[in-house]
């Protein structure tokens, strides 16, 4: 039988933390075996936010280092970058055409800015067209994604009605994927942890970074359980073991950071080594990405011929 399709991308915006990979980046390890997975750097969406030139490559090597330190493996997964095929801006514009501003407005990310009277750019207010072109090129089953991408994943779904019910079924329409356990990640200080709140912990820390910011979590507790320390140690560990664990130090808040430190550390540091080693390749890393964009636009043209037949533009 073949295999499902799933695809998912990472905006290349700075380095990865603990929310990104248990909301999200866990998932593609899980799912590599299982399914054809496309893994995207998602360069085109992140120019909406980083607008130099030399942070941009340094933050796609970046996420190119953190795919393949967390464990995706190149032989089983189709690691690329947006820009590297065209077929998504391509695809990303017929969409709009299709696309009414009343129905992009209600993105919660374009309203969130809105609300922040923030000057929106026209690449964050059609954000959601191109990531439905990312997602509908590859013929996408499943997406799988951290809950605030959901809906996202719903424009990719009604993009597809839209277009199938104009020119006929042309694409599929993709499911999301979302962990259910860990359906947000909190930070040091108890909200949802974002790089934007600067309350992360990173996911390639360094030991005494992995200190800095567990001393830092803030310590609101119940019944003598510190919760943020609490919440952030559920993801290394068992529910009820911890539970234990927790009620036997109640109140020795210190005992129990530095418990989450040696947790973290022990989490942490294959995946560290295992990334400065890649750094020490990166011709090698770069090969990958360049085979990768090769597989990828193979598929997304010959997509991208059907639309094209589809609209009326190719003769
Ligand atoms: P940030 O909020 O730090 O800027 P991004 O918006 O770049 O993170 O998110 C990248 C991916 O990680 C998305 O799929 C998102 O859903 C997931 N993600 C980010 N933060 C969290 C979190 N705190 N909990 C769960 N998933 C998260
Ligand atoms: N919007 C996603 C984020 O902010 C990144 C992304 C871009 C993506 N294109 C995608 C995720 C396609 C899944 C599928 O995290």
């Amino acid at each position: 039988m073949e295999k499902k399709i799933a695809l998912s991308g990472v905006k290349p915006t700075g380095a990865p933390h603990l929310g990104n990979y248990f909301g999200a980046m866990k998932q593609f390890v899980e799912l590599q075996n299982d399914y054809e997975f496309y893994a995207m750097i998602a360069d085109y969406h992140a120019l909406n936010f980083i607008q130099n030139a030399e942070e941009m490559q340094k933050n796609i090597l970046g996420v190119l280092l953190d795919y393949l330190a967390i464990g995706l493996d190149p032989r089983k997964v189709t690691i690329f970058k947006q820009s590297d095929v065209p077929e998504h801006t391509e695809l990303a514009w017929i969409f709009d055409t299709i696309t009414t501003v009343p129905y992009l407005k209600r993105s919660h990310a374009f309203k969130d800015a809105e609300a922040k009277n923030k000057e929106i750019n026209v690449g964050t207010f059609n954000y959601p067209m191109l990531m439905a072109a990312d997602i509908l090129l590859y013929d996408t089953d499943i997406v799988p994604v951290g809950s605030d991408q959901k809906q996202h994943v719903e424009y990719a779904r009604d993009t597809a009605e839209k277009f199938n019910r104009l020119y006929g079924k042309t694409f599929k329409i993709p499911e999301p994927m979302i962990l259910k356990d860990v359906a947000t990640v909190p930070g040091t200080d108890g909200q949802k942890m974002s790089k934007s709140y600067g309350n992360t912990i990173p996911l390639f820390a360094e030991p005494e970074e992995i200190k800095k910011y567990v001393m830092g979590i803030v310590t609101d507790s119940v019944a003598s359980i510190p919760k943020n320390v609490f919440a952030i140690h559920a993801l290394l560990r068992p529910d009820k073991e911890l539970r234990f664990l927790y009620h036997a130090k109640a109140g020795k808040y210190k005992e129990l950071k530095e418990m989450l430190i040696e947790d973290l550390e022990k989490f942490i540091a294959p995946m560290r080594e295992q990334r400065k080693a890649l750094a020490r390749d990166i011709p090698g890393a770069l090969g990958i990405l360049k085979e990768g964009g090769e597989k990828a636009k193979r598929v997304a043209e010959r997509k991208m011929a059907e639309i094209r037949k589809k609209i009326g533009v190719s003769l």
